[in-house]
């Protein structure tokens, strides 16, 4: 099994604890340090059936048809052109192969991760991103995302949504996380003024608002979509 775009890796390592002594799993991502991280982290794990690479999901470098699964969480949308890393999916699964892909649904579901951003838009502190330009929310829109998918030549088999919940103990708590998480937030905010900061800041708490429960805590409902494909026997060109 290949994951690609792991980051440090657990949804792999989910996997590989179930495929037994045989089954084997390439955990991969663009970034050296993720991978280092990766691999610190299947060692506390004890995982002993991970084998770690520098991959690129626009170009993999396997041969055709080489792994019975691909999974990809929160990957695919961040490739300039997802169109090409589905494709390279679909060419290194052997016939019958299934791949796993999670994107985020649209930003509009998805406070926790978009409420500073919205906030800096309105302020005019920022301009609307492409809508083709990697991201997060590049893959929102399912239709799109089923199409990519066959059209790289694969049969989708489900297509769901999956709610998450995205929690923390205050509004600071969160502020922290999602500046740690992004960095183009962490980039705009470093070239505002703090009277700039603080008004993106008070634009994004009133977002999350309806979120916060009476002891300051925040437990932001988000939304994803999972989608199972699988490599019909006679894929051409590969
Ligand atoms: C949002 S993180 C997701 C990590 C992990 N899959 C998860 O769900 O927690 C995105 C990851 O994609 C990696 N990435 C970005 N572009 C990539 C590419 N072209 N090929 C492979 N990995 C890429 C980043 O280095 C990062 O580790």
């Amino acid at each position: 099994m290949l994951e690609l775009a792991a980051g440090l890796g657990d949804t792999g390592f989910l996997a590989a604890q179930r495929l037994g002594a045989q089954g084997r799993l390439l955990s991969t991502d663009l970034a050296p340090e993720m991978v280092a991280a990766a691999r610190r982290r299947a060692a506390e794990l004890g995982l002993e059936n991970v084998e770690f690479r520098l991959v690129d999901a626009s170009g993999i470098e396997l041969p055709d048809g080489a792994v019975d699964a691909v999974v990809c969480r929160f990957g695919v949308m961040l490739v300039p052109d997802p169109a090409q890393a589905l494709c390279e999916i679909a060419r290194v699964l052997r016939p019958g192969g299934r791949a796993a892909i999670g994107v985020w649904a649209g930003a509009e579901h998805n406070d926790w991760m978009t409420a500073a951003g919205r906030s800096a838009l309105e302020l005019g502190l920022s301009e609307r991103p492409q809508p083709n330009e990697p991201g997060p929310f590049r893959l929102a829109d399912p239709m799109e995302l089923r199409q990519l998918v066959e059209a790289a030549g694969l049969r989708v088999v489900t297509l769901e949504n999956v709610p998450v919940h995205w929690r923390a103990g205050s509004v600071d708590e969160w502020w922290e996380v999602v500046l740690d998480m992004s960095r183009m937030l962490t980039t705009l905010v470093e070239r505002l003024t703090p009277d700039q900061v603080g008004a993106l800041r008070k634009g994004a708490e009133r977002r999350l608002a309806p979120h916060v429960a009476p002891d300051g805590s925040l437990d932001v409902p988000g939304l994803a979509w999972a989608l199972l494909a699988e490599r019909p026997d006679g894929l051409s060109g590969s």
